[in-house]
């Protein structure tokens, strides 16, 4: 039945959605923003809640692609590294920073890996080509190494399967080698190859990007949805505790955006946990005409997607009658533009050659500030998200042979992973707005919308009553004003008030200038009802708060 649009409008109002089609006031609302004139406005109140916080949305990746492991986070006989490999000063900082989850092998990388290569005598492992990537790969470091390194920073594994050239023989073998304990063929030989000890790992990626015409083994949406249903079943079968996330699309620009979700899900659905998505945003003529208060919106192009995502699973879910929901795993996202090298970089057949080493500025900080802000306000859907990546290749931390440097997407991270804790308030943000426009940019980004200058996030975290907020200033000219109204409950103290901003949105930290964009204090208000912040133009800022 072909509704009539305003009727439709008004239908989707009512049950609390709104659509890119709308008009750009129900946009904003459906993320919790109303349009004002003078400072912005927010109250907080422990009342309104949106979501608990899996911490999980603040994961990170790590894929055997260029000086991502090798170099990055392994490195043999270096005498910055421990009797495993392992670089002490890069698990340092990873176990400081308290990383959730991390993704690996990859990527495209997962697509042609046969993880058997990577296990058993380092000797006796082979050297292999890396079809991804046209990298040699040695496979001196792999699936126990990965789980030691993981032990060691205190984070947990999100796996990957192969389901590109690999079969769900193999698939399911790997879950037997980790998590069975013994006196079966794959368990015994993980015994054998010195780990008595299951690694028990929950979280696994059914294949990677498997609907786009790159990856290894790419196949319709239908195929895929039933290799991964029957992957899925023999899993549940050895082990009804993993949760698993099937490959939604990759991006929203391939034509198959949506279609591949909505088919692939109705062959796998009642098998699967979740659904990844996946994006990379830049400041191109393409993306955002160069437009850098264009550049700062695109993390309401990441909600978008999540909101469109979340239809179409629960569009299946409506159309098989599931009593289940599934959940989004937004498993790869960040700033990628500079080092791409064409479509996929070329390694030259070398062993960790320098591939994808994105060097960031302020600008891409600040609005990886606003992707943090996105995901915690979409975290009653999505529950495991990665920066992708997290060492060398399109990361916050950047390795050479004495030291590591902190990018400067790094601090927006950090602070996320600090203070962002326990629930999700629902805020209803009163803020000035600028326009954005569609005209000239690529279909997936064209939208002429509002777009508030005040980005605000707020957590409270129960058990110790603190409470932060996360506020991104979009306003590239002016200082902007936000007012925090407090009923309940009353903040006592500011713990911690901080800032990154800069003249030049251009500026970039260097292994010779490391500390050009870093946070600087912050002045707060004293504490009390009502509480006026002064936000820098082009800034990010976190406030952490005491309650009574
Ligand atoms: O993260 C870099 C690459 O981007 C990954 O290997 C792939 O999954 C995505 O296209």
């Amino acid at each position: 039945m072909k509704l009539h649009r305003t009727r439709r409008r008004k239908f989707l109002k009512q049950i609390g959605y709104a659509s890119a089609a709308l008009t750009a006031g129900s946009w904003l609302a459906s993320i919790g923003y109303a349009q004002t004139r003078g400072p912005a406005r927010t109250i907080i109140n422990q009342a309104r809640i949106r979501s608990d916080v899996d911490r999980r949305i603040f994961g990170s990746f790590l894929e055997h692609l260029g000086r991502a492991i090798y170099d990055g986070i392994y490195k043999p006989g270096s005498k910055l590294s421990d009797n495993n490999g392992f670089r002490k000063d890069v698990m340092a900082i990873i176990t400081e920073m308290d990383v959730p989850i991390i993704r690996y092998p990859g990527g495209n990388f997962v697509s042609g890996y046969n993880w058997l290569d990577g296990v058993g005598p380092k000797a006796k492992r082979p050297t292999v080509l890396d079809r991804a990537w046209n990298s040699l790969e040695t496979n001196q470091f792999g699936t126990n190494e990965f789980m030691e390194w993981c032990k060691l920073v205190n984070t947990e594994p999100l796996m990957g399967f192969n389901l590109g050239t690999g079969t769900p023989e193999m698939a399911v073998a790997l879950v037997e080698y980790c998590n069975v304990d013994r006196g079966t063929k794959w368990s015994d030989l993980r015994r054998e190859h010195g780990y008595e000890q299951p690694w028990n790992v929950k979280y696994w990626c059914l294949g990677n990007e498997m609907d786009g015409p790159w990856q290894m083994g790419h196949m319709p949406a239908r195929d895929y949805g039933r290799k991964a249903r029957d992957t899925a079943r023999q899993i549940r079968m050895i082990d009804p505790d993993a949760k698993l996330i099937a490959c939604g699309s990759s991006n929203t620009i391939l034509p198959t955006y949506m279609v591949w979700d909505r088919e692939m899900l109705e062959e796998c659905y009642d098998q699967v946990d979740g659904i990844s998505l996946h994006n990379y945003y830049g400041n191109t003529k393409e993306l955002t005409g160069n437009n850098t208060s264009r550049y700062l919106a695109m993390n309401l192009d990441m909600e978008r997607q999540i909101h469109q995502i979340t239809d179409v699973c629960d569009y299946v879910q409506g159309v098989l009658k599931s009593p289940k929901r599934l959940w989004l795993s937004f498993d790869e996202w960040n700033v990628w533009y500079r080092a791409r090298g064409g479509r996929f970089a070329n390694g030259e057949r070398k062993f960790a050659p320098h591939l994808l080493e994105e060097r960031y500025n302020l600008e891409d900080a600040l609005l990886v500030g606003g992707f943090l802000n996105t995901l915690l306000r979409e975290s009653n859907r999505v529950r495991v998200a990665c920066l992708a990546q997290l060492v060398n290749v399109i990361a916050p931390l950047v390795t050479n042979e004495t030291s590591v440097m902190c990018q400067s997407i790094y601090y927006p991270y950090a602070w996320a992973l600090k203070y962002a804790r326990g629930r999700v308030l629902d805020l209803q943000v009163e803020s000035e707005t600028y326009p954005i426009k569609a005209e000239g940019l690529r279909a997936d980004f064209a939208i002429d919308a509002e777009v508030p200058y005040l980005d605000v996030v707020a957590t409270i975290n129960p058990p110790d009553g603190k409470v932060c907020v996360l506020v991104l200033n979009r306003d590239l000219e002016s200082e902007r004003e936000l007012v925090l109204e407090w009923r309940d409950p009353m903040p006592t103290r500011v713990l911690a008030c901080e800032t990154l901003t800069g003249s030049d949105p251009k500026a970039v930290n260097t292994f010779e200038q490391p500390k050009l964009v870093v946070p600087k204090p912050l002045e707060a208000p004293l504490a009390g009802s009502k509480m006026t912040f002064k936000l820098p133009p082009r800034s990010c800022s976190v406030v952490q708060f005491a309650t009574t």
